[in-house]
């Protein structure tokens, strides 16, 4: 017992002394711009009063789902839910998962075989990563966005070659490169999976994401959706062909030895989407983004990027760490992204911009971010 209690010291320790010591913070009274909550429908009065009108057509639901999906866990709204989301992401199915990590996992461990190759952006997610590791596949990485990098390792590949990417990244705001990444994998006949984590509801015909928007649902593999971020909710779903449904269902591990999402995480996840579709709530949070742009372009650590997602970078986790404290001392909800979260020398500002930030908070914000950023 003591060896253990004395390496846990030791680990924590260790991410002490590199001023990287993780810990959990309770709601604060900051404005919020850190939260994946980019359409603000978390908190929106109007989406919450939607599902409890919903809620009350089904007086005889139960609080939990009782089992897996393959046991108890089933029903004709679940099943409903995900033809409904299949139909709105132009696609033939989908399978709901209990969160997005479960989803990658669950995806990226059951479908690769010990033969298979497996090749991610370096950027990717952790759940990507963890999925791929759990696989029995090579595994290769190539350079962000870096398509002779990632040609390098197609020629390098094995068996079915899978490419891990996201559409937008997180810890980064920009995008892949969608469709040269298609060509790419049609030229070595690989199966392109992307994350949209954090390009639905914000991209693409009333949020349908980028590779909707950039019409390429049928030369991509699969599709990861995430509910947790722009539709304010929880879960997530893998879409894709009637077959990869049956095969996940099969082997994805993430899917079938856990107990099913509640019904009221499923009705959530209905009348999120159904709010999603009844209006165009994409524009103002892209007039935000524009304006938050426009307001630092004069800061030269803002990078690129399009997306909810705004970085400042600012090397060196000590200095990162007192921007962001001193930020937040301003009122202001400003995380910093850390190494080893990033890599080291690209710590950095994660700014998340939403819909319910008003004009007058931006401003404030930029005007503070410029007085410490401004080199
Ligand atoms: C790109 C990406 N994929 C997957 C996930 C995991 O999604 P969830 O939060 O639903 O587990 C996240 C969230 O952190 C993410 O940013």
């Amino acid at each position: 017992m003591k060896a253990v209690t004395g390496f846990i010291l030791e680990k924590l320790n260790a991410r002490l002394a590199v001023n990287a010591l993780r810990s959990l913070k309770t709601e604060t009274s900051l404005i919020d711009f850190c939260s994946n909550d980019y359409l603000g429908f978390s908190r929106s009065p109007e989406l919450k009063s939607l599902f409890e009108l919903q809620l009350e057509k089904y007086p005889e639901y139960k609080l939990g789902s009782t089992g897996s999906r393959l046991l108890s866990g089933n029903d004709k709204f679940t099943e409903d839910l995900e033809a409904d989301i299949a139909k709105f992401h132009n696609c033939e199915a989908s399978l709901l998962f209990n969160s997005g990590y479960d989803a990658n996992m669950g995806i990226f461990s059951s479908l690769p075989q010990r033969d298979d190759t497996i090749i991610c952006d370096e950027y990717i997610h952790a759940s990507i990563i963890d999925g791929a590791r759990l696989s029995h596949a090579a595994r290769f990485v190539f350079k962000h966005n870096d398509m002779d990098s990632l040609e390098q390792k197609l020629k390098a590949a094995k068996g079915r070659i899978f490419i891990g990417i996201e559409s937008v990244y997180s810890m980064d705001g920009g995008e892949a490169p969608l469709e040269e990444i298609c060509t790419l994998a049609e030229k070595y006949n690989g199966a392109v999976i992307v994350d949209e984590a954090h390009a639905i509801g914000i991209f693409g015909d009333h949020g349908r994401g980028i590779v909707d928007e950039l019409n390429l649902s049928s030369r991509v593999f699969a599709r990861i959706v995430t509910f947790g971020k722009a539709l304010g909710v929880h879960g997530a779903a893998i879409l894709g062909s009637e077959d990869l449904r049956s095969y996940l269902i099969n082997y994805a591990r993430s899917f079938i030895y856990t107990t099913a999402p509640s019904f009221l995480s499923h009705l959530a996840i209905k009348t999120s989407y159904d709010y999603l579709k009844s209006k165009n709530h994409q524009q103002d949070l892209h007039q935000i983004i524009q304006n938050f742009r426009s307001k630092l372009h004069t800061v030269s650590s803002l990078t690129a990027s399009r997306s909810g997602i705004q970085i400042l970078l600012i090397p060196g986790n000590t200095q990162a760490r007192e921007i962001a404290s001193e930020l937040q001392q301003t009122g202001f909800d400003v995380r910093a992204i850390l190494s080893p979260t990033v890599s080291t020398g690209s710590e950095r500002l994660r700014i998340c911009l939403h819909n319910h930030n008003s004009f007058e908070e931006v401003e404030a914000l930029c005007n503070s971010l410029k007085f410490h950023c401004e080199a």
